[in-house]
C-alpha cells in the first residue's frame, strides 16, 4: 500500500528518492510522485503507474530536502493529481501522506467555502491547506484570527491534526525551510532512519535499511522536527517524549531478485532456507522441547492457558487455521483462527487466561492492528507472529515470535506462509510439552521437524509435471479447491494465491461441503483440486473426489509420494511422505508453482497483481 520515502541532508542527487520509491514498490501502489525543496520552490513530479514512468520524468536535480510517495488510491481515482506530494494553494507547503482522512469531506467543504480550488479529490490535500493557513497565521481554513501559529510549522501541524479524525503518517517540506523535515504519525507506521549527516524517514524500515540500521520509530501521536544532523520529537498534545534509537537486525536473505525473473519464484524458492533459519536454535531436541525466548513464557504459563486464538487476514488467516489445528491437536488446548476484520467488530470476550496471536507478515496490517487494540483495551494477552522486525504490531505486542522468513517483495505470500506455520508449530511443541507429550514424543516432533527443509526442497527440486495442469487452469472459468482436516486451510491458500496472481475464480471448501451447495456449480471439464495427503482422512476426501468425477470433473490431485491413490486423478502431483501435521508444509507447494506459472501463462504481474497491496494500511 502507500509508501512514503524522505531525505534530509548534505547534498546528493533527486535519483536517490527514486531508488527510495523503487525499495518500496513491492506494496502495491498505482502512482508516485516526488518533491524537493529549491530555494523559493518545490520541484515537483508526480506520475501515474510504474516508478519507472516517474523516473522518465524527474530531472536529475540536487537533493538537500525532499519527500516521494507511492500511492494506492483510495479516495479519488488513479490519477496525477490525485498522486502525492501535495502542495498547498499558496505554494508554501508541500506533503505525503499515507492513511485515511476520515472527515476530510468536511475540510473540503470548508477549503472550498474560503475560496481555496482543490486541485485533487484526495482526503490528504486538504491537510496542505489547512496547515498552510494556520503557517500563515490564520485559522485552518483562512479564518482571520490571529493565532500563534504563524510562522512555527509544528504548532501549524498540531493544530491542523487535532482536528483530523483518521490514520496519517506524513512528512512535510515548508518552503521557507530548506533543511527542514516534519513528519507526524497516527495508526500509520513512519520510521525515521539516523545517518552520517542524513536523516531518512520512510514508511518502511526495508527503503532505509541500505543507507542505515539506526532507527526511530515513531508511535502514534508523535511529531518529529527531522534536519540532517538531528531529530526532535514531540506529541500532537504538546507534550515531550524520548525515543531510544534502535539498530534494526540484520535479516538473512535480501530483497533482489538474483536469478529468478520474479520474487514470488525466488520466494518459492527461499522456503527450505526460511524455515531453517525459523527453526535455528529454537529446538532443543534432547528434551525434545521447543523455547521461543520473545515469549517470555514460563511452564506455569502454558498450564493455565484457556484457549488460543490467532488472528490474521488472507494468508496469514490460513497459516493460522494450520497454526490452530496443530495447537489444539497436540497440546489439547482449544484452538481457533479468526479473520482479525471480523473479530475487532463484533465485541469478543476476552478471557484473561486465553492467548491471542497477531500473525501477520508485514506487521502494519490495520485490521490485525485494530484486532490487537481490542483485545489489549479489554485487559487480553497479545503475542506477535510477524515477519518485519519493528514493525507496528511487532512493537505494540511487545512479545512474540519472529518468523524470519527473510523479505517477502511479491505481494503474494508464499515463504511467510510456511514460516507462519513453523513458528505455531514451535508454539505448539513447547506448549505440548508441557502439556500432553513425553520427551520421546517431543523428540520425535523435533526430528520430523528438522527433516522438513529437506523434503520441502527436495519436492521444489522435482515438482512432477505442472505445464499440462497449468495450460487446464489458465482457460478455466472457475477452479475449485478441496481438503480436509490440516488440508482445508492448504485449500482456501490454494484459492488465494490462483486468485491473487491469475485472477481466475478460485473457490475452496473442506471437501465435505462440496456436496452442501458448491457443487451445482460443476460443469464437465471444470477443474478441482484435490489436496489429499496420506492423513486418517483421506478415504473421505476421496468420497468427495469421485463426487466431483461423477459430474465430469477434471481432478488434479495432490497426494503422497507411493500412494496408489495417484491414479484416481486425472493429473497427480506427488509430494515427499510426511505425517499428517507436517503436510501443509509440502502439500501447498505445489499450489504455490501453479499459481506462479498460470499468472505467467496469462501475462499477468505476477509481483504487483491489479488491485492488490503487500501491506493493508487501511481498514
Ligand atoms: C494483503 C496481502 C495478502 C496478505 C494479507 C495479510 O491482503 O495482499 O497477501 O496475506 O494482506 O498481510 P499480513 O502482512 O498481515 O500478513
Amino acid at each position: 500500500m502507500c509508501g512514503i520515502i524522505g531525505y534530509v541532508g548534505t547534498s546528493i542527487r533527486s535519483q536517490f528518492l527514486i531508488q527510495g520509491l523503487r525499495r518500496l514498490e513491492y506494496r502495491g501502489y498505482d502512482s508516485a510522485g516526488l518533491a524537493v525543496h529549491q530555494s523559493d520552490r518545490f520541484y515537483l513530479k508526480r506520475k501515474i503507474g510504474r516508478v519507472i514512468e516517474l523516473e522518465k520524468v524527474v530531472d536529475d536535480v540536487p537533493l538537500q530536502t525532499g519527500i516521494a510517495h507511492t500511492r494506492w488510491a483510495t479516495h479519488g481515482g488513479v490519477t496525477e493529481e490525485n498522486a502525492h506530494p501535495h502542495l498547498s494553494f499558496d505554494q508554501r507547503v508541500i506533503l505525503v501522506h499515507n492513511g485515511i482522512i476520515e472527515n476530510s469531506k468536511q475540510f473540503q467543504t470548508k477549503l472550498k467555502e474560503s475560496g481555496i480550488e482543490l486541485q485533487s479529490e484526495t482526503d490528504s490535500e486538504t491537510l496542505s491547506h489547512m496547515i498552510a493557513n494556520l503557517y500563515s497565521g490564520k485559522g485552518p481554513f483562512g479564518e482571520d484570527i490571529d493565532l500563534e501559529t504563524k510562522g512555527n510549522p509544528l504548532e501549524s501541524i498540531r493544530q491542523c491534526l487535532r482536528l483530523a479524525r483518521g490514520t496519517w503518517g506524513l512528512a512535510i517540506m515548508f518552503v521557507d525551510r530548506p533543511n527542514e523535515l516534519f513528519v507526524a504519525r497516527n495508526g500509520s507506521p513512519l520510521v525515521i532512519g539516523v545517518g552520517d549527516q542524513a536523516r531518512y524517514v520512510s514508511s518502511d524500515p526495508h527503503a532505509i535499511l541500505p543507507f542505515t540500521k539506526q532507527v526511530i520509530f515513531l508511535d502514534d501521536g508523535d511529531i518529529a522536527h527531522v534536519v540532517q544532523d538531528d531529530v526532535q520529537l514531540s506529541r500532537l498534545d504538546g507534550g515531550t517524549t524520548n525515543k531510544l534509537i534502535e539498530t534494526l537486525e540484520e535479516e538473512w536473505g535480501d530483497g533482489e531478485k538474483g536469478d529468478f525473473p520474479h520474487f514470488m519464484i525466488k520466494e518459492i524458492f527461499d522456503q527450505p532456507e526460511a524455515i531453517r533459519q525459523c527453526l535455528r536454535g529454537r529446538m532443543v531436541h534432547d528434551e525434545g522441547m521447543a523455547k521461543l525466548g520473545g515469549l517470555d513464557m514460563e511452564p506455569k504459563d502454558f498450564l493455565s492457558l484457556s484457549s488460543v486464538t490467532l488472528l490474521g487476514c488472507g494468508t496469514s488467516f490460513h497459516a493460522s487455521s494450520v497454526g490452530a489445528l496443530a495447537i489444539e491437536r497436540l497440546a489439547r488446548i482449544p484452538a481457533r483462527a479468526e479473520i482479525a476484520s471480523e473479530f475487532r467488530h463484533r465485541n469478543p470476550v476476552i478471557d484473561s487466561d486465553s492467548m491471542f496471536f497477531a500473525v501477520s507478515q508485514s506487521g502494519e496490517t490495520a485490521d490485525t492492528l485494530g484486532a490487537i487494540r481490542e483485545i489489549q483495551i479489554k485487559g487480553g494477552t497479545t503475542m506477535g507472529i510477524v515477519n518485519v522486525v519493528g514493525s507496528s504490531i511487532a512493537r505494540s505486542c511487545g512479545r512474540g515470535v519472529y518468523i524470519h522468513s527473510g523479505p517477502e517483495m511479491a505481494v503474494a505470500s508464499t515463504k511467510a506462509f510456511s514460516n507462519m506455520i513453523s513458528a505455531m508449530y514451535l508454539f505448539t511443541l513447547q506448549a505440548a510439552r508441557v502439556r500432553t507429550i513425553s520427551s520421546a514424543q517431543g523428540q520425535h516432533f523435533c526430528s520430523e521437524f528438522q527433516e522438513m527443509p529437506e523434503k520441502v526442497d527436495r519436492y521444489l527440486q522435482k515438482p512432477g509435471i505442472l505445464d499440462p495442469i497449468v495450460e487446464v487452469l489458465a482457460k478455466a472459468k472457475i477452479i475449485f479447491f478441496l481438503g480436509r482436516g490440516f488440508s482445508a486451510p492448504v485449500a482456501a491458500e490454494g484459492a488465494l494465491k490462483l486468485m491473487e496472481v491469475a485472477y481466475i475464480p478460485c473457490v475452496a471448501y473442506p471437501s465435505g461441503e462440496m456436496k452442501h451447495g458448491p457443487i451445482a456449480l460443476l460443469e464437465k471439464g471444470t477443474p478441482v483440486i484435490i489436496i489429499a495427503p496420506n492423513d486418517p482422512l483421506k478415504h473421505k476426501t476421496i468420497s468427495s473426489l469421485h463426487e466431483c468425477k461423477a459430474r465430469g470433473a477434471i481432478i488434479i490431485l495432490i497426494h503422497t509420494q507411493g500412494d496408489p491413490i495417484a491414479s484416481e486423478g486425472d493429473y497427480s502431483i506427488a509430494v515427499p511422505e510426511c505425517s499428517e501435521l507436517f503436510s501443509p508444509l509440502l502439500t501447498v507447494l505445489p499450489l504455490q508453482l501453479l499459481s506462479y506459472k498460470v499468472g505467467l501463462a496469462l501475462g499477468r504481474d505476477i509481483d504487483r497483481p491489479r488491485n492488490l497491496a503487500k501491506s493493508v494500511t487501511v481498514e
